[in-house]
C-alpha cells in the first residue's frame, strides 16, 4: 500500500529522513478493525519521529509510518475517527496515566497510509455533522487542547487566558476552542500573519511574541518551551495556572521558585486526552458550530510540502493530507 513513513532518524534534517513509497499493509490482530484512510493531519510530533526524539526511550523501529491522526471508513463503510491514544488492554480509567501509553507511529504504524489497523475503541463513528476533513484534525493537537482547557487550565468562562504561539495546530485549536467556552483570549505570534490568523479565529487581543501584558491573566497555555517560559511566569496572574503542552523550543527550563511559591503559581503539564475527552470535544465541536482551521491540505503523495512547512516556517492551523 501507499504511505509516508520514516526511513530512518535525521536529527538536524527531518525531511532527508521523509520517505513516501510501498510498505506492506499493517496486520489486523483479533478484534481491531481495518480503515481505509481519506484524510490524515500532521502534527509537530510527526517530524520529532523523523528526528528520533521521542517520548518512549525504547525508541521506534524504522521504516515506521507517521501520522498520530487520520479519519477514513471501516470495511463495512462506516465512516470513523481515529482516537489516538494506545495502551495495555487491562488498563481502565484515564488513558493518559497508563504508564503503557503510546501512539501511533511510535510502536505501531500510523495514519500516512492507504490503510492502518486500529483496537475498536479508537475507531469513532463520524457524528452527523462533522465532516471526515475537519475530523481528521482533532486527535492529537486538538485534543490536547481541549483537556488543557477543560480540565488543566482551572479556568471558568469569563476568565483570562494567554496563548502563546498563533499560528500553529495546537494553538488555533486553543483559540477556537477557548473563545466558543466564553474565556477572554489573548495570544502572542512572531509574525503579523499569525496575529492576524489568532484574531480571526477569535482572539480578543494579540501581542508580539514575548511582548509584555499590559496586565496579568489567569492562566497560560505554553506549547513552545523555552524561548516563551521567561514570558509565562511573568503574565501569570497571582493564584494563576500554567499549563505546558509542548516543547517545540527545548525540553529544558528554570523553575524560578520563589515566585512560584509567593504569588502561588500552579505548573502543571498536560499530553493527549482520554477517549471521553475525544467524544465530548467533537460534541462540542458540533454544537458549537466551530470550523476546526486547516491552512493546507495536499494529497498524501504531496506530504514533504507539508512537513517542509511545519519545518521551516510558521503553518495556518492544520495541515491535511489526502488519499
Ligand atoms: N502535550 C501533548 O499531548 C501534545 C499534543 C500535540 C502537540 N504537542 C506539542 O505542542 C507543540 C505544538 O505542536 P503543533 O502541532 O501545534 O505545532 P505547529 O503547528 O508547528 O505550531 C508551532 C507553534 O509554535 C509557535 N512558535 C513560537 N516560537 C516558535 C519557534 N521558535 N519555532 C517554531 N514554532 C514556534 C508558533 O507560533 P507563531 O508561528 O504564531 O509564532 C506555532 O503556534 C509541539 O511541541 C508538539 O509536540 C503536544
Amino acid at each position: 500500500m501507499f504511505a509516508g513513513y520514516a526511513s530512518e532518524a535525521n536529527p538536524s534534517d527531518p525531511l532527508a529522513a521523509l520517505a513516501v513509497g510501498d510498505l506492506p499493509e499493517p496486520a489486523v490482530p483479533e478484534g481491531w478493525l481495518r480503515i481505509k484512510i481519506s484524510h490524515a493531519s500532521l502534527n509537530r510530533h510527526d517530524i520529532f519521529t523523523l528526528r528520533g526524539i521521542t517520548a518512549h526511550p525504547e525508541g521506534i523501529s524504522f521504516p515506521m509510518i507517521l501520522g498520530n491522526d487520520g479519519a477514513g471508513s471501516l470495511d463495512d463503510g462506516t465512516p470513523v475517527v481515529i482516537y489516538p491514544v494506545l495502551g495495555s488492554d487491562e488498563w481502565r480509567g484515564d488513558e493518559t496515566l497508563d504508564p503503557n501509553w503510546h501512539i501511533f507511529s511510535e510502536f505501531l504504524p500510523g495514519t500516512f497510509a492507504d490503510y492502518i489497523a486500529v483496537p475498536k475503541r479508537n475507531a469513532i463513528p463520524l457524528p452527523g455533522g462533522l465532516s471526515a476533513l475537519h475530523a481528521s484534525v482533532l486527535g492529537t493537537a486538538w485534543l490536547t487542547a481541549y483537556r488543557a482547557l477543560f480540565t488543566k487550565s482551572a479556568l471558568r468562562p469569563g476568565q483570562s487566558l494567554l496563548v502563546q504561539g498563533s499560528s500553529g495546530g495546537m494553538s488555533t485549536a486553543l483559540i477556537q476552542l477557548g473563545h466558543a467556552a466564553g474565556f477572554e483570549i489573548w495570544t502572542t505570534s512572531r509574525s503579523d500573519r499569525g496575529r492576524a490568523l489568532a484574531e480571526k479565529l477569535g482572539a480578543h487581543r494579540t501581542f508580539n511574541f514575548n511582548e509584555k501584558l499590559p496586565r496579568k491573566v489567569q492562566a497560560v497555555i505554553d506549547n513552545i518551551g523555552p524561548a516563551s517560559w521567561a514570558h509565562s511566569m511573568a503574565s501569570v496572574a497571582r493564584g494563576g495556572t500554567i499549563v505546558i503542552t509542548g516543547v517545540t523550543t527545548g525540553l529544558e527550563v528554570p523553575l524560578p521558585l520563589l515566585p512560584m511559591l509567593s504569588e502561588q503559581i500552579t505548573v502543571c503539564g498536560s499530553i493527549m486526552g482520554t477517549l471521553q475527552d475525544m467524544k465530548d470535544m467533537m460534541n462540542f465541536i458540533v454544537n458549537s458550530g466551530i470550523t476546526p482551521e486547516i491552512g493546507r491540505v495536499l494529497p498524501m503523495e504531496q506530504a514533504e510540502q507539508g512537513v517542509r512547512a511545519m519545518w521551516e516556517g510558521p503553518t495556518s492551523g492544520k495541515t491535511v493530507f489526502t488519499r
